[in-house]
């Protein structure tokens, strides 16, 4: 058994060991020291995105949620602001809601009945005498961002300030969509038997599309993730060179109606990872749907025009689609080295009626499809990496690229000194 000391040596070692281009070596996937690591440098430092916020629609509506070791809360409180607190009570430490989302008047621990209001202030305390100085014992506040409707939290008290960025370039992006006022349709949680990293790496490319991805290949275009050019096939070819023209016809139809389309990457140098672009939908250009239409007879927000595309967004633990029908929202949380919980939401316009404006099965079969093929491919991975016969593997320059930057991301921000 390693100790604290060694264990912290032996991921550094392992960081300084990582080959470019190449994947990691096995123990960052599969050790406990490694996930301990990343909970504590990369999902305890930098802004991890954690719901949205139609999670919380109404003043009093409460979600909880692990990250890592931590658990928060996010509220909206009575003047309907958005805010998060670390999920323990100030006196002996319970746990104050449980996971998932409840309504509340005020936050009584169900312990001693501590009472917080919405703002996080306690309120009540009995028992603890007359000159009890309640404002000492205020919930500890998390940081939370809310970016055109994805919120994003902080567990550091010195959050990087590049969340700006984020914002500047997401907002214009995400206003038409409105997704601050949209309704969660379905809500969907995987646990997928895999590392975190195997998980975001697998979701960073579409080289596998093909071959598991039969009923999202409908409406996506592999080759948005690269190809070698010198590999195709004259129909691939055909293919290729059929979306570099359809792009450029788009792009300026997006241009004209002052829609954001190109591609955004702030990856390596950055602490808060992201990318994003604005993706031509294959098939009948509608939505992610087993016919490629629009699921949703009500258009988010104010998006009731064709040929929006998919504006599609990666984060640290996060990816997205946002279509003018629907948008999918997917964030992914460590449990353990080798259970990485994935979860999935659609959202849709709330005024959107279940049965009469969309059918659930049809507006959630591409991605529910699409998470069991991903949570196979991520445990196939998980598992080589716990074979003595794994060695870290070359990724390709051509559909990889994005594996190879989140990799060499990693390594920078586990061994930069802080998050800031
Ligand atoms: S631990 Fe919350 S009131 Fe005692
Ligand atoms: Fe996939």
């Amino acid at each position: 058994m390693l100790d604290d000391r060694s264990d912290v040596s032996t991921v550094t070692t392992l960081l300084a060991a990582r080959k470019s281009g190449h994947t990691l070596p096995a123990p960052l996937y599969t050790s406990q020291a490694a996930f301990e690591a990343d909970c504590a440098k990369i999902f305890g430092r930098h802004w991890i995105a954690v719901g949205v916020a139609c999670d919380v629609e109404e003043a009093g509506d409460v979600m909880a949620l692990d990250i890592g070791a931590a658990s928060i809360l996010i509220l909206r409180d009575d003047d309907n602001q958005l805010r998060a607190f670390h999920n323990v009570c100030s006196h002996r430490g319970a746990r104050l809601v449980p996971p998932g989302r409840s309504v509340v008047g005020k936050l009584v621990c169900p312990y001693h009945q501590w009472t917080y209001d919405l703002d996080g202030a306690l309120a009540l305390a009995p028992h603890m005498g007359v000159d009890f100085a309640r404002d000492l014992h205020h919930l500890k506040p998390v940081a939370l961002r809310d970016v055109g409707g994805i919120l994003y939290a902080c567990l550091s008290d010195t959050p990087p300030d590049d969340i700006a960025e984020l914002a500047a370039v997401m907002e214009p992006r995400l206003a038409p969509y409105d997704l601050r006022n949209a309704r969660i349709a379905f809500e969907q949680d995987v646990i997928e038997d895999g590392n975190w990293k195997l998980t975001m790496e697998n979701n960073r490319e579409c080289y596998h599309c093909a071959s598991n991805h039969p009923q999202l290949s409908l409406s996506f275009h592999a080759a948005d993730f690269g190809y070698d050019p010198d590999n195709l096939t004259d129909t691939e070819k055909a293919e290729a060179n059929g979306l570099l023209d359809a792009y450029a016809r788009h792009g300026a139809i997006w241009d004209a109606q002052g829609l954001p389309h190109a591609a955004v990457e702030h990856t390596v140098g950055w602490p808060t990872n992201f990318r994003t672009q604005r993706l031509i939908i294959a098939g009948l250009g509608e939505s992610q749907t087993p016919d490629t239409r629009a699921a949703v007879s009500v258009p988010l927000g104010d998006t009731d025009r064709p040929g929006m595309g998919d504006v599609h967004l990666w984060g640290i633990n996060s990816w997205n689609h946002v279509m003018s029908d629907h948008a999918v929202i997917f964030t992914a949380f460590p449990i353990a080295p080798n259970k990485t919980l994935v979860r999935t939401k659609w959202l849709v316009n709330r005024d959107a009626v279940e049965g009469e404006d969309y059918d659930l099965d049809n507006l959630t079969a591409v991605w529910k499809q699409t998470n069991a093929e991903d949570a196979h491919l991520v445990a196939l991975a998980h598992q080589g990496a716990l074979s003595p016969g794994y060695r870290p593997g070359p990724y390709s320059r051509f559909t990889e690229r994005a594996l190879d930057e989140f990799a060499t991301w990693y390594v920078d921000r586990m061994t930069a000194g802080t998050g800031a």
